[in-house]
């Protein structure tokens, strides 16, 4: 039995959908645990190119079981769209795909709400996704959340009918548009018959898997530094996005985590506002060009930066990574030089990233290495031994600060455009 979580070690976006595809062959089940439609999750494979939100990137695989953890909330729209996409390109998910009745919904009210708490919050907005994932989480933690459980009994209407009074009340108050009661009971008893032959209790399920040695393969959402505890708070996600989480969101004791995969960018990219130390601000600059990318869900443009090895390293020790996957070296070829932050200090001290809270973190100088760049085109490597030497010493580099291998290697967007070592 293995249980392999696969997280981002920076700011999201590190490319985990695309890690999660390549790693699910050897999976039985592969599962989300944290997070929301909030993610985005790329995955280019035979089937397609898809920007995955809720189901697992790993579905592809044709002997997974997909499942949806409570942890996960969900707008049902998008997960039914999602299922309908999967299912109209070959990727058959009925009977393979299971949703925790203890997952949250996240309602028109959540939405709403997001969009007015961000207006509000003017130039110190967080720059939220505005898919709601902030209000749900908050209504989940303060007992207002409304479950797929509820539709078993009369809970669902009389909840719906008290939080829509108690929603309506800030929603006009912040100047927004009410919702009527019929239409939200309507529509999402709709959104539940659809999806009701997906929702199923997943504990003996899992529970059974673990001890029939089966292989799970966690996918997390956001990336460790979003995470609400150890991010950049506020300026985070409203879920806990370390290993842990996998527990709570999917009822896996944490001893049977065997191994966590940090999927590390070979730069840095931050989506939204917040502290990006090695952020590179000159949006002219051939690099900036280079690293720019365009997020899976929102399409709006990712901020970029060098890549931050303190912000690794407090990842692999935060999340117990045991080895690293290293993604887009290939947009790293033709540069001549490449900056690398080794380290932050404060005031000449020498300074971790958890010793300062995100206002401290945007005043840390960030201390550079320069290494040599390659010019090669390398996204037709297939083994380590084929990348130019610079390119094999920026992975060793890596490795050495961060005191744990890089197993794997991305030269290019595709599942097979994958170095293994
Ligand atoms: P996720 O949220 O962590 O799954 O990452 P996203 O899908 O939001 O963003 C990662 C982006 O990088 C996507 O556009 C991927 O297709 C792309 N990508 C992933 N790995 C590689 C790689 O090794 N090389 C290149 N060029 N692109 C990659
Ligand atoms: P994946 O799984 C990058 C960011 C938002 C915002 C902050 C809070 O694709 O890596 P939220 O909507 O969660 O309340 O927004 O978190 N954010 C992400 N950034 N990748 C993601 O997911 C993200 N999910 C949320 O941009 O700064
Ligand atoms: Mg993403």
């Amino acid at each position: 039995m293995t249980v392999t979580a696969v997280i981002g070690s920076q700011w999201g976006d590190e490319g985990k959908g695309k890690v999660v595809d390549y790693l699910a062959e050897r999976a039985d089940y592969v599962a989300r645990f944290n997070g929301g439609n909030n993610a985005g999750h790329t995955v280019i494979n035979e089937f397609g190119t898809f920007k995955i939100h809720l189901v697992p990137s790993g579905i592809f695989a044709r002997n997974t079981v997909g499942l949806i953890g409570g942890g996960v909330v969900i707008d049902p729209s998008v997960l039914i769209e999602e299922i309908d996409l999967l299912n109209n390109a070959g990727v058959g998910v009925e009977g393979r795909l299971w949703i925790s009745p203890r997952s949250h919904l996240i309602m028109p009210y959540h939405k709403i709400l997001d969009g007015l708490y961000e207006e509000a919050k003017g130039a110190g907005a967080t720059g939220t996704t505005r898919r709601g994932i902030g209000p749900v989480f908050a209504d989940k933690v303060s007992y207002n959340g409304i479950r797929w459980s509820d539709f078993g009994s009369k809970a669902f209407e009389s909840r719906l009918q008290v939080q829509l009074e108690l929603k309506n009340k800030i929603i006009l108050a912040l100047g927004g548009k009410t919702l009527k009661y019929e239409e939200v009971r309507d529509t999402y008893r709709e959104y539940y018959l659809r999806l009701k032959p997906y929702i199923r209790e997943l504990f003996s399920l899992v529970q059974d898997g673990l001890k029939a040695d089966k292989n799970f393969l966690l996918e997390q959402a956001m990336g460790t530094f979003l995470d609400t505890d150890w991010g950049t708070y506020p300026f985070v996600t409203a879920s806990t996005t370390i290993p842990s989480a996998a527990s709570a969101g999917l009822g896996i004791p944490p001893r049977y985590i065997t191994n966590v995969v940090g999927v590390t960018k070979a730069y840095t990219t931050r989506v939204g506002a917040g502290p990006l130390p090695t952020e590179i601000h000159d949006t002219e600059t051939e690099v900036y060009k280079k690293f720019a990318e365009t997020a899976a869900t929102t399409g709006r443009t990712r901020r970029v930066g060098w890549l931050d090895l303190e912000i690794v390293k407090t990842a692999v020790e935060l999340s117990g990574v045991t080895e690293l996957c290293l993604t887009k070296l290939d947009v790293l070829s033709g540069l001549d030089e490449i900056q690398v932050c080794t380290r932050y200090e404060l005031s000449c001290d020498p300074v971790r990233y958890a010793d300062v809270d995100s206002y401290g973190l945007e005043k840390v100088e960030t201390v550079y290495k320069t290494v040599p760049g390659w010019q090669e085109d390398i996204s037709k490597a297939r083994s380590f031994d084929n990348l130019p030497t610079q390119a094999k010493d920026y992975v060793k580099m890596i490795e050495d600060a961060a005191e744990v291998p890089v197993k794997w290697i991305g030269i290019g967007p595709e599942r097979d455009a994958t170095i293994r070592r």
